[in-house]
């Protein structure tokens, strides 16, 4: 009796236990499907849409600060070697908390966001020694 009673839950045990298995595996497609899906998202570079969307209105759409606002604000060229030698970390920070009269974008942007822009800021000053190049 006692053998058969523990033969039964030996065997309730392992449908359960299967049952989880099951539950796991789903919980780690579903995962793992996630994982690709932002994966995806970070290959797209949200950069220059971000850009455009929050920072050209002051720096413009090049980065170069020729705009109105710019111009009265005296905002450097975001390609030009005083900025470019600024560390991520630095630009990051920038970005995060503003400086001045640069407003902060830390609530209102995802770091991968802000990640992406200062990609994007790199990017420029890769243009601007093309255009420079002899
Ligand atoms: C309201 C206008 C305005 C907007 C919008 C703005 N900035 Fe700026 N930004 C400035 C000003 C002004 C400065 C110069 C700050 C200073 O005096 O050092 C600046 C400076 C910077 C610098 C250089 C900082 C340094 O240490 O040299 C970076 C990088 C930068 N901005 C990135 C961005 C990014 C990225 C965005 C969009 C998310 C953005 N800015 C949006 C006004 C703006």
């Amino acid at each position: 009796m006692a053998g058969q009673a523990q033969l039964f839950v030996q065997g309730e045990f392992m449908a359960t236990s299967r049952k989880w298995v099951g539950k796991i595996t789903i919980a780690c497609a579903a995962l793992a499907s996630l994982a690709v899906l932002s994966a995806s998202a970070r290959a797209e570079d949200t950069g220059p849409a971000t850009f455009k969307a929050k920072c050209a209105l002051c720096h413009g759409p090049d980065g170069k600060g020729d705009t109105q606002v710019g111009k009265s604000l005296k905002i450097p060229d975001l390609g030009s070697a005083d900025v470019q030698k600024e560390s991520d970390a630095e630009l990051t920070t920038v970005i995060t908390n503003g400086k001045k009269q640069m407003p902060a974008f830390g609530k209102s942007l995802k770091s991968d966001q802000i990640m992406d822009l200062v990609v994007f800021i790199r990017s420029l000053a890769k243009k601007s020694a093309q255009r420079y190049a002899p």
